[in-house]
């Protein structure tokens, strides 16, 4: 079975495989008995080898058990999970927040949830495959708009929106693949106009953009969004946030108005009908969050902030143009076609950095995706970066 298919596969050089690590995740990770400098983390803050989520981690386990054991309508909750619900409707200043799974299961839940057959949805052409299924899920009519283009988006609003129907707008704030930033001004703006509500994937901004409040404080629309908000028969802002990436540990929550949380508790389905996260992964972001609202956390993002700037400074001065945004910690390069970029991550980890190719289906252009993390020191990224500049990979 699927013979043919896994043959043409191989043949185009689109063939995954799994390479397991040995230990902890961290700016160096040992992989097929190599040690490699790693340039393939969503550990932004470096989080996840931090003693102290370990610890929660342990302590959550030995206090609640290894498994929720129900989802949380059922036994599965413990108080843990409600406080970090409470944890995360504050630190991104919103009423509440709901728990899911993963960010997976938050886009999949949340989206059909939020949007069904009598509701248009407005999506960016770059959003996550996450986000793409929810909307499959939804059964809504959904509309592609041209990537981070809010004239677009404008002008889909006014032709393909009959009049009695809801309206959600759907996009990522950081872009997980291009590392652009969208035009959260201009979206939530015409989303207002327009009374359409919007829904912002914040997956790579919390603990990123906005001293680490993500995209929402980054625009200084965390403000704005609470007092278009608190009028609850106006169309709502949700804000979309995972665990999984900067905050080191695993899970994701939905921050939104009161009303809509309640309404998500009680029809998205990711939520009702799959098990409650285990304690020690809500005991590990519990920590994380900790760490994020403290003085060590502040540090830890500004530290993040500067190494973006050393990687894209040093990009341009080697004449290998990275295309993403100058904040973002994701930093695509491309070289050309599948062979050339498979080439370029190979010849990279003979030299000792780990930075995978990632292509189509994934993107539609190959590329090198660089990610650069607060635990990268100076001298790992000048060593990525001449390890580049000597292979003479065009830019
Ligand atoms: C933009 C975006 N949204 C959602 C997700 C899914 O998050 P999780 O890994 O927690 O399932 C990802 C993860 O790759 C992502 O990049």
């Amino acid at each position: 079975m699927f013979e043919k298919e896994m043959e043409g596969l191989r043949k185009n050089g689109l063939l995954r495989e799994v390479r397991d690590r040995a230990g902890r995740q961290g700016p160096s990770i040992f992989v097929d008995g190599k040690n490699l400098v790693n340039f393939s983390s969503n550990d932004y803050l470096g989080l996840a080898a931090n003693s102290a989520l370990i610890e929660a981690a342990a302590a959550a386990a030995q206090k609640c058990g290894a498994g929720a054991g129900a989802a949380r309508l059922l036994s599965g909750g413990s108080g843990l999970h409600g406080e970090l619900e409470r944890k995360a409707a504050s630190f991104t200043g919103c009423d509440a927040a709901l728990l899911f799974n993963s960010g997976y299961h938050a886009n999949t839940g949340s989206i059909p949830a939020l949007a069904g057959p009598d509701c248009t949805i407005f999506s960016d052409e770059l959003n996550h495959a996450s986000i793409i299924d929810g909307c499959r899920l939804s059964r809504a009519r959904t509309v592609i708009y041209r990537h981070a283009d809010p004239a677009h988006l404008e002008e889909l609003l006014v032709s393909e929106r009959p009049k009695s129907e809801r309206a959600l707008v759907v996009t990522e704030s950081v872009f997980s693949m291009d590392g652009g930033i969208a035009p959260l001004d201009r979206i939530l703006d015409l989303s207002a106009r327009h009374g359409a509500s919007l829904y912002v994937d914040d997956a790579h901004a919390l603990g990123v953009l906005g001293e680490g409040k993500g995209s929402l404080a980054h625009f200084g629309l965390d403000r704005e969004n609470k007092k278009r908000n608190s009028k609850t028969s106006e169309p709502a802002v949700m804000q979309m946030c995972t665990f999984s990436k900067a905050l080191g540990s695993y899970g994701a929550f939905v921050a939104a108005p009161k009303e809509i949380i309640d309404w998500l508790r009680n029809t998205a389905r990711t939520f009702i009908f799959s098990t409650a996260l285990p304690p020690s992964v809500v005991g590990a972001s519990l920590a994380a969050m900790d760490i994020l609202d403290s003085g060590e956390g502040r540090s830890l993002v500004e530290k993040l902030r500067a190494n973006i700037e050393a990687i894209h400074e040093g990009l341009a001065a080697a004449g290998l143009e990275g295309f993403s945004a100058l904040l973002s910690p994701i930093v695509p390069v491309l070289l050309g076609g599948v062979e050339e970029t498979m080439n370029a991550s190979r010849r990279l980890l003979e030299a000792g950095f780990y930075v995978p190719a990632i292509r189509p289906p994934t993107v539609k252009r190959p590329r090198l995706r660089l990610q650069v993390t607060a635990a990268h020191c100076g001298v790992d990224i000048g060593a990525l970066l001449a390890a580049l500049k000597s292979m003479k990979i065009p830019s």
